[in-house]
């Protein structure tokens, strides 16, 4: 694969129905409702989740740069916050520390399952969700599509990819869409083979080479498991069937995401990799406020170079794919092996190339039925967890 204009075809009348019920219909219609309605000058609430981690430190450097954004309320998993912010809350449900806050916009950057109850307590109340917590859109997709349809708020995803793929596609009539494709640096093993793979550390997992990132989303990056995950987000973020999203290797982390139109023409988002970008973005859309990000220089030599992804090597990308086509709770299984194998890897009790070994027979022993509600996702999650738990042991 790879930016082939070859490669092109044209959006079939099924994925036409999908891209017209999804989220680019949704967001262009939320942004027509009332572009006055957030403004510089209006104050936003926000709460912040996991403000102890590394976008949790980057959005306080946004928030406090910006009058017009005042932090309402934070939480961390365990690690003391008090003074931080009015409200504060260390572990436990996320969603009391909300209730009372009530904020204008809620930024949901926990790492993991742990962030889903918040994504869903915005989602249905329609209030703004600033999404960096892709676990929880993976794991519960449909359930929190049906939160999202139901409540009519805005998902800004705080994903540099979806942010920029959000921003190719804003204000887009659904069926003049082709395809979307979504960037990956290829990690700090991009270009090894398997045998290579065999006994790398946790440290050498942990030395991304383009952006600096939180532990569990670090070691993703390096066996791929990230862009998976991307993949499923992008998905049920966009409405796009997963034959009309491409993955493509770039290892500058320059073009974050590229979005082809029916016309022949392709609009991609550049930019230094920076992740205050897309959280500013989505903190004070839809005015795009400063950073301190330098603008793109193009005479300095810049290259732009893509490749396709080793499935091989790194198969847990290609894992993702058909976890997403499944559908059902096989997203959610992908997730919550996915998460044991990586706190395995990073405790030193599963080798690198066991993390895909793991989630690919936790996959093969669930049977991905649908989950009906909260409580049977849950169930899914554990059960899925219970499974890896055993196999990581094994592996
Ligand atoms: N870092 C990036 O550049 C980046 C880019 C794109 C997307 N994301 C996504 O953003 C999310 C956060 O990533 P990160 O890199 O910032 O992770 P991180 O540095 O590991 O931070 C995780 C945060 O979540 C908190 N947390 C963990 N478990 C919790 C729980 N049960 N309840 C409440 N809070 C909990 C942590 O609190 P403690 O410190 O107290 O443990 C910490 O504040 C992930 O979903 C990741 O995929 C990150």
């Amino acid at each position: 694969m790879g930016i082939n204009p070859a490669a092109k075809r044209p959006v079939r009348e099924a994925d036409q129905g999908r891209t017209q019920r999804g989220a680019i219909g949704r967001f262009s219609q939320a942004n027509r409702a009332d572009p006055g309605l957030v403004h510089s000058e209006t104050m936003k609430r926000i709460a912040l989740l996991g403000a102890t981690g590394s976008i949790g430190r980057q959005a306080l450097e946004i928030i406090a740069a910006h009058p017009e954004l005042e932090l309402a309320a934070a939480a961390s998993g365990s690690q003391p916050i008090d003074g931080l912010a009015p409200l504060t809350q260390v572990g436990g449900d996320l969603t009391e520390l909300l209730e009372r806050a009530q904020p204008d916009v809620v930024l949901n950057a926990v790492v993991g399952f742990a962030g889903l109850p918040a994504t869903l307590w915005a989602l249905e109340r329609g209030i703004d969700l600033a999404l960096a917590n892709k676990e929880s859109l993976v794991a519960a997709g449909e359930l929190a599509t049906k939160a999202w349809q139901g409540g009519g708020g805005r998902l800004l995803p705080v994903d540099s990819e979806h942010s920029a793929a959000q921003q190719c596609l804003e204000g887009r009539a659904p069926e003049t869409v082709h395809s979307l494709v979504l960037t990956a640096s290829g990690g700090p093993f991009r270009g090894r083979s398997r045998e290579e793979l065999g006994d790398v550390t946790p440290a050498e997992a942990l030395a991304h080479p383009t952006w600096n990132m939180g532990p569990k989303i670090t070691v993703d990056s390096a066996t791929l498991a990230n862009k998976g995950l991307e993949l499923i987000e992008a998905h049920f973020l966009f409405g796009l069937d997963y034959d009309l999203i491409e993955v493509v290797i770039h290892p500058t982390s320059t073009v974050h995401a590229l979005v082809r139109f029916r016309d022949g023409a392709a609009l991609a988002h550049l930019g230094y990799p920076d992740m205050r970008v897309p959280i500013s973005f989505a903190l004070t859309y839809p005015d795009r406020a400063a950073t301190p990000v330098p603008p793109l220089d193009l005479a300095s030599g810049l290259t732009l170079e893509f490749e396709a992804p080793d499935l091989e090597t790194f198969p847990l990308l290609a894992l993702a794919r058909h976890a997403g086509e499944q559908g059902g709770t096989y997203p959610c299984a992908f997730n919550a092996a996915n998460e044991v194998a990586v706190a395995a890897f990073l405790e030193g009790r599963l080798s690198f190339l066991g993390i895909a070994e793991t989630v690919e027979e936790t996959l093969a022993s669930v049977d991905g039925t649908p989950a009906g509600d909260l409580s049977e996702l849950i169930e899914a999650n554990a059960e899925a967890r219970r499974l890896a738990e055993r196999t990581a042991a094994t592996a």
